[in-house]
C-alpha cells in the first residue's frame, strides 16, 4: 500500500527517529561533497495553494540534489482553479509523478488527494497541520540539544497548524509540551486530547508564557495571524501582545534555553530583532535542515514506491 504523509499520525516513534538519523547524514554528506543520485530518473509535482520560499525551495533542492526532478504548480496554474474535483487530479498527477507535495488550506483536500492517489501525498502545510517543518525542528533540537524525549518544549502563541504538529510529535516522540496560548486561540482540542491519551510525557496547555518558559529547552515561535488569516491581523496584534518572545521573557527561561522560529518571521510582533537574531534563536539552521529533511522524507516514501 502506497505510504503518505497527511500528518504527523502517519509516523511511528522508530520512523521519526530513522527519518531524523538520516537527515543528519544526508547534512554531513553534503558538506563533504557526496553526490546522491537515489532519486535519478524520478519526479515530484508540487502543488502550492498558499505561498512559501522555504518549504518550495528547500523541496524542489532536495529533489535536485538526490539526482531528481520536480514540477511546481501554483494553485493558480492547474484545473482545480477551475474546480475539476481532486479526486480526477489526484489520480491524474498520479500517472505523471512520483510523488505530490501539497500544500493547500484545508486538510481536507490532502486526504482526498491522498485517497485516490497511487503514490505518495506529502502534506508541505494545511490550517491544520505541517508535519514536514516539524519533523525539521525536531532534527534541528537533536542536533542542538543531542536528543528530544527528555526535554521540554514551550510553544508559545497562536494553537495554530505548527502548535498541532507539535502535539502530535509530543504524543508520539513522548516528550514534554508545553503552550502557552491566549483563551479563544487554542490548538485542535481532539488533536490535543489524542496526543494527551498517548501517555508518554505531559502536554500541557497554559495561558501564561512565563509560565510556559520557566524550564524549556526549547522555546517556539510563529506568526501570530496565519496564512488566509490575514483580515484578522489587527485582532490578533492587540490579543497576542502580552505573548511575544522578547529579551525580558528570556530571562524567565534557563540560559541554555534555545528559540525556534519557523519563519517568516514578523520582527517585533511575535519576537523581537533582538531575541531572533542573537545566539539563542537557531531559525537559520532550522530552515537549512528542511531541505536536509525533506531529502530524508522523499527518499522514504519514493523509495517504498520503487520497492513495489
Ligand atoms: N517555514 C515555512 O514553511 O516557510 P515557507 O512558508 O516559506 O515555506
Ligand atoms: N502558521 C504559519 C506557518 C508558516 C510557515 C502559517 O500557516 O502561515
Amino acid at each position: 500500500m502506497v505510504r503518505h504523509l497527511q500528518s504527523l499520525q502517519d509516523v511511528s516513534r522508530d520512523e521519526l527517529k530513522s527519518l531524523v538519523d538520516r537527515a543528519l547524514v544526508l547534512k554531513k554528506e553534503r558538506l563533504s561533497g557526496v553526490r546522491h543520485q537515489q532519486l535519478a530518473g524520478r519526479t515530484v509535482g508540487l502543488i502550492f495553494e498558499k505561498p512559501s520560499t522555504r518549504t518550495r525551495v528547500s523541496f524542489e533542492s532536495a529533489m535536485y540534489g538526490l539526482g531528481g526532478q520536480v514540477i511546481f504548480l501554483s494553485g493558480r496554474d492547474t484545473q482545480l482553479a477551475r474546480s475539476e474535483p481532486l479526486k480526477d487530479m489526484a489520480r491524474v498527477m498520479a500517472r505523471y509523478v512520483d510523488a505530490m507535495v501539497v500544500r493547500t488550506f484545508g486538510q481536507e483536500v490532502v486526504t482526498e488527494l491522498a485517497e485516490y492517489s497511487s503514490v505518495p501525498v506529502i502534506n508541505a502545510l494545511t490550517d491544520l497541520h505541517h508535519p514536514c517543518q516539524i519533523l525539521s525542528d525536531i532534527m534541528t533540537v537533536v542536533e542542538k540539544k543531542g536528543a528530544i524525549e527528555d526535554l521540554k518544549i514551550a510553544w508559545i502563541g497562536d494553537g495554530n497548524n505548527m502548535a498541532n504538529s507539535w502535539i502530535q510529535a509530543a504524543g508520539i516522540v513522548g516528550f514534554e509540551l508545553i503552550l502557552a496560548c491566549p483563551e479563544g486561540y487554542d490548538p485542535n482540542g481532539e488533536i490535543l486530547a489524542a496526543a494527551q491519551k498517548e501517555g508518554g510525557k505531559p502536554i500541557t496547555l497554559l495561558r501564561n508564557p512565563e509560565e510556559a518558559v520557566a524550564e524549556a529547552d526549547v522555546i517556539n515561535a510563529d506568526v501570530w495571524a496565519s496564512m488566509g488569516q490575514e483580515s484578522e491581523q489587527d485582532e490578533r496584534l492587540a490579543v497576542f501582545q502580552s505573548f511575544q518572545i522578547n529579551a525580558e521573557l528570556m530571562t524567565k527561561a534557563p540560559a541554555d534555553a534555545i528559540v525556534l522560529h519557523c519563519l517568516p518571521a514578523h520582527r517585533e510582533e511575535e519576537i523581537t530583532e533582538e531575541v531572533l537574531e542573537s545566539d539563542r534563536c537557531v531559525a537559520f539552521d532550522q530552515a537549512e535542515n528542511k531541505m536536509h529533511m525533506h531529502k530524508a522524507i522523499l527518499e522514504q516514501l519514493i523509495g517504498e514506491v520503487k520497492k513495489q
